[in-house]
């Protein structure tokens, strides 16, 4: 089964990731969601926990685990989604930043990182997100481009996360397809 790790951060549209969670899920897709601090001001990690049938890791500093969870969830992935992806955690990549569990699982992966940025439009627009962006691409992250559409800040411009299916069709093409799940008709039992 393929693996995906999806890094969830602290933007507003993490909601929608939810659903991108839940698709994967359903299309056979094993999904393992890394949270940071912002994320779970946006979303608990019991929403991912359920929708991904999965431990959701929120701690660098586990300490009811031996085995680093940054070294397990990098070695474990076959893909690292981060999706929202805010101006932050771009900016962190960008320079190495090390300082929670999804930015040292960033530097601890030998997989392939795609991100989906998500913000308002100046901030997308901001010259520092544009180079950061540049940087990432340079090393080969993937990124699925935002839509110009209506934010969260009540405009309209360049920054909204495209919908999950737009996520979730840019993992398949580039994983292969999942292998399905087949979910029983009716009540369970
Ligand atoms: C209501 C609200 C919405 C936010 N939405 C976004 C967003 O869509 N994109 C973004 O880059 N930052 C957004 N932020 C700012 C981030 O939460 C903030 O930069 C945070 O430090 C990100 O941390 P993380 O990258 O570790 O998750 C928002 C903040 C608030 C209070």
């Amino acid at each position: 089964m393929k693996r995906v790790v999806i890094g969830v951060t602290g933007g507003i549209a993490a909601y929608k990731v939810c659903d991108v969670v839940s698709l994967l899920y359903q299309r056979g897709f094993d999904v393992t969601v890394i949270m940071t601090r912002a994320a779970q001001k946006f979303v608990t990690p019991f929403t991912f926990q359920t929708l991904s049938h999965r431990k959701v890791y929120t701690d660098l500093f586990d300490e009811g685990s031996y085995d680093p969870s940054h070294i397990y969830l990098a070695d474990h992935a076959d893909l690292l989604l981060i999706a929202p992806a805010t101006a932050d955690v771009i900016a962190k990549m960008a320079v190495g930043i090390a300082d929670d569990l999804l930015t040292t699982c960033v530097l601890a992966l030998k997989a392939p990182v795609m991100i989906a940025p998500s913000m308002n439009d100046n901030m997308w627009n901001h010259p520092t997100v544009r180079t950061n962006l540049a940087a990432l691409g340079s090393r080969g992250a993937m990124c699925v481009a935002p839509d110009v559409g209506y934010l969260a800040c009540d405009r309209v411009g360049a920054g909204r996360l495209p919908a999950p299916e737009v996520i979730v069709a840019a993992v398949e093409k580039f994983l292969g397809p999942g292998e399905g799940r087949k979910f029983a008709e009716g009540q369970k039992g």
